[in-house]
């Protein structure tokens, strides 16, 4: 097959290598892709968001399938662009509809689903500029702390978590009347506070058919001790060691096949991953968010730990087979390390020149933020480097990962030293 996966992250390097491993996967395109795919795979200028350039390229090059990490597509509706288009509609896309990705897109939209398919969440409302001075009062109702979440995508910095009532009304004045997420903030979530510890859960489906791929922690902020700004995330761990099977039926019975029963009794199309953000509280999972793709650093993780054919499974996703697919787990942990530019979350310079790589061995480097100048890799974003290791248990994975961290070198080079910390 020829195959085009649009992204350039860490997660979309880790995608490509494992569909690297299928023999079904004869090319491998990947859209704009990053120093890591350009050495396993041919990179394309194309920028995911632009459906005509990658309707032309598909025709072009006689696409067999897209796989599409990064949610922007997604919610701007590349499943229905190439459903509706006669020259595209017989190539499977591996993604939700537009309105399945409006899980992701819009934080009312999946409260509400949540809600209808009885599936354990936070209590809320959610206000708009109109209604601005009821949220004022509503807030004054809660106790603190007080979560606010901006409705729409804002590159995951929409969320707030403030202990103070005057600031928590202050910015959910500057969300709705001031726009502090632009047209993401026109309307804003308002949630119970749950407390409790969190993880992921990562489920692939067909529309009717499901699987639950490995689990995984990740870590969110910057400083060790999870401290400090929220990044996209420094570091994950896979499978998450505190989720026993008493845990995980609880996680599937009242989760995942709610969730996946509800996307097919409400007739939305889906042909992809979904991504479960869960809290543990006192034994009791809740859903903190849906995301409608892969998580970064998670994929880092969770991909090296499937031992199938993901192209075999992305095939059973558009055939709707996914009931005749059996999805093999390796029994070790899988750990990843980001390493990062000095200054990330915040302002950060690009094009260092990456020492070390060849150096590195019994782990995988998934590239992030790198690309190719004068025939030297790069930094080219905040999240730099993925480094990935297996071990018996998550700490013999870390160790390894943090001896390969050694050998690597660019100027400002930051990672956290203390990923799994909370695990032990
Ligand atoms: P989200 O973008 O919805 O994942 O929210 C970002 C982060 O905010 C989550 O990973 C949690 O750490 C935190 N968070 C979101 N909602 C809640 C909640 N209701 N209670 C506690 N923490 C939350
Ligand atoms: N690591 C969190 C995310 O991908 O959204």
């Amino acid at each position: 097959m020829r195959i085009l996966l649009l992204g350039s992250g860490g997660r979309e390097h880790a995608l490509a290598w494992k569909m690297l491993k299928s023999s079904k996967c004869k090319t491998l395109f990947v859209a704009p892709g990053n120093a890591g795919t350009a050495l396993i795979s041919c990179n394309v200028a194309i920028n995911p968001t632009d459906f005509e350039a990658i309707k032309k390229f598909s025709i072009n090059e006689k696409i067999d399938m897209v796989v599409v990490g990064p949610e922007d597509p997604l919610v701007q509706g590349i499943y229905d662009f190439f459903k509706n288009d006669t020259q595209l509609n017989h190539i499977p896309v591996i993604g939700p509809s537009k309105v399945g990705a409006q899980l992701e897109g819009s934080k009312e939209f999946a409260k509400q689903f949540l809600v209808r398919n009885n599936i354990p969440t936070a209590a809320y409302d959610s206000f708009t500029t109109e209604t601005v001075e009821k949220g004022v009062q509503f807030l004054a109702t809660l106790q603190p702390p007080y979560v606010l979440k901006a409705d729409g995508l804002a590159a995951g910095k929409g969320v707030l978590i403030i202990n103070d009532l005057n600031e928590a009304q202050t910015e959910l004045r500057n969300m709705l009347v001031h726009a502090k997420f632009g047209q993401a903030s026109a309307k804003v979530v308002i949630e119970e506070f749950l407390d409790g510890i969190e993880l992921s859960c990562f489920v692939i489906t067909d529309g009717k058919n499901y699987k639950i791929l490995p689990t995984a922690k990740d870590y969110k902020r910057i400083g060790e001790g999870d401290t400090g700004l929220n990044t996209g995330g420094m570091g994950a761990v896979s499978p998450v060691p505190f989720v026993d099977t008493f845990l995980m039926e609880k996680i599937e019975t009242r989760i995942v096949k709610p969730t996946i029963a509800g996307l097919q009794n409400e007739g939305i199309e889906y042909k992809g991953f979904v991504f479960i953000g869960l809290i543990n509280v006192k034994g009791e999972p809740m859903v903190i968010e849906y995301n409608v793709r892969m998580g970064d650093p998670e994929t880092e993780v969770v991909m090296p730990r499937i031992q199938s054919d993901l192209v075999a499974l992305f095939e059973a996703v558009g055939n709707q087979k996914l009931d005749e697919f059996s999805v093999e787990i390796d029994p070790r942990s899988a750990t990843t390390i980001m390493v990062v530019s000095g200054g990330y979350p915040e302002d950060y310079e690009k094009g260092y020149e990456i020492a070390g790589l060849e150096k590195v061995e019994d782990s995988i480097v998934f590239h992030a933020g790198t690309t190719i100048k004068d025939n030297k890799v790069v930094t080219n974003g905040g999240r730099v480097l993925a480094v990935t290791s297996y071990g018996e248990d998550f700490q013999e994975a870390i160790k390894k990962s943090y001896q390969n961290i050694e050998k690597l070198h660019f100027d400002k080079m930051y990672y956290r030293k203390d990923i799994g910390f909370d695990l032990l």
